[in-house]
């Protein structure tokens, strides 16, 4: 039973950006009650209420993987690790976005699952044998029927996406070679309590996973976690490496080392996330004070990318055209548009980073180092930075 620890209010779909803002779409705009809970029987963190795959990964899904280089190079890094430790004849990658990962493999050895059917038609269209469905037991049945069983499956930021986590292990259990390894990466729910870093949690992110929680889901099914790694990503994240329970692989002693880590961070304690949900209501006061005081002299404020985590910040704190003039972000097709809920508009960096702006929130606060090194000229004039992870601060 999950018990509720963290109440964001009222939030959109984080990947709806309006093409509009008249009356009739601002009416249709669809909002849930987003609120976190933590399950003490198998330690999991997870939203209180799922919001419904399809609504959210549908044919007009904005966000493309390969939009940072910071990213870009991570998903060349592990593609090429992975090839090395396993030497996989056969892989697969469950949402494979616009193929940044999957471009690291010969087409013929490589197959991408991704349901957003605007994705799937990149991946497609380059070569690579695409299913354009949902990650489930009926498309795992159908994939080892016509291509034989996985030795590797890799997914980056997608299985937190998905509600019913033992489906997603089943499936991986049926398209598993005997020893093949299912690895995948989401943002670490320790890290989160770490950096304070509350717009984690979105309609996307049904669970944030650690690895307290992985090895207990696992403990009932015939797969084990005999390898994982704290990684960088998305302001730190998690990485599971996923095998049966009669394959050749050991458990590592970074197992052994981070269940420890986890149990001294109290990540198996509702206490732990009770108190973090505190700090979450004062980082809310501090920005919005500090944004009343930016405004109160004039200042001009900017958001730098639109990302889905800004959108529980902006939604959380009531922010929008009172504090930021409007968002600033690489990715063409949310150019042009507004931001959900709180309806900022989206322009490109070129044109909205000019010598007007005085602060720039970081909504791609995970990017930061990459932001601040392309945006050495904004800084250099005396633009500032403002951010709330892992504290509210201008940098
Ligand atoms: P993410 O944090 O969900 O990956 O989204 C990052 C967003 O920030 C994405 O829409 C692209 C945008 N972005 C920029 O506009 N400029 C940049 O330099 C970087 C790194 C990201």
């Amino acid at each position: 039973m999950k018990k509720i620890f963290l109440n964001l209010g009222k939030q959109p779909i984080t990947n709806s950006f309006l093409n509009k803002i008249d009356k009739k779409t601002t009416k249709n705009e669809f909002f849930y009650n987003l609120s976190i809970g933590f399950d003490k029987k198998n330690f999991l963190v997870s939203l209180m209420n799922y919001v419904n795959p399809k609504k959210m990964f549908n044919d007009k899904y904005a966000h493309r993987a390969s939009s940072s280089k910071t990213m870009r190079k991570s998903f060349k890094v592990i593609a090429s690790k992975l090839k090395k430790r396993f030497k996989p004849k056969k892989s697969l990658e469950i949402g494979s976005n616009d193929g940044v990962f999957i471009k690291n493999f010969d087409k013929r050895e490589v197959i991408a699952v991704e349901p957003c059917k605007n994705l799937a038609k990149i991946t497609k269209s380059a070569g690579f044998k695409t299913y354009s469905e949902f990650w489930n037991k009926r498309l795992a049945k159908k994939i080892v029927k016509s291509n034989n069983k996985i030795d590797l499956i890799y997914s980056a930021n997608t299985i937190s996406h998905i509600p019913d986590f033992k489906e997603v292990f089943d499936a991986a259990s049926i398209g598993l070679s005997k020893n093949g390894v299912f690895v995948f990466e989401d943002p670490y729910i320790g890290s989160v309590i770490k950096n304070n870093s509350y717009d984690q949690f979105y309609d996307e992110h049904a669970h944030l996973f650690s690895l307290l929680s992985v090895s207990k889901i696992l403990s009932n099914t015939n797969l084990k976690v005999f390898d994982v790694e704290i990684i960088k990503t998305h302001g730190g994240s998690i990485r599971f490496y996923i095998c049966r329970r009669n394959s050749k692989f050991k458990k590592t002693k970074n197992m052994k080392f981070l269940i420890s880590k986890e149990i001294r961070q109290g990540l198996n304690k509702f206490i732990t996330f009770k108190k973090f949900s505190n700090r979450v209501k004062k980082s809310k006061k501090k920005l919005i004070h500090i944004l009343k005081k930016l405004k109160k002299n004039n200042k001009k404020i900017i958001s730098y990318g639109a990302t889905y985590k800004s959108t529980t910040v902006f939604n959380y704190c009531n922010i929008g055209t009172n504090f930021i003039d409007y968002v600033i972000d690489t990715t063409s097709n949310k150019q042009g548009k507004f931001t959900p809920g709180k309806h900022i508009p989206i322009i490109s960096p070129k044109v909205g980073l000019n010598d007007a702006v005085d602060y720039a929130f970081l909504g791609a606060w995970n990017f930061k180092k990459e932001i601040q090194l392309k945006e050495n000229f904004f800084l250099k004039r005396g633009g500032k930075f403002i951010t709330h992870v892992p504290n509210v601060r201008i940098i």
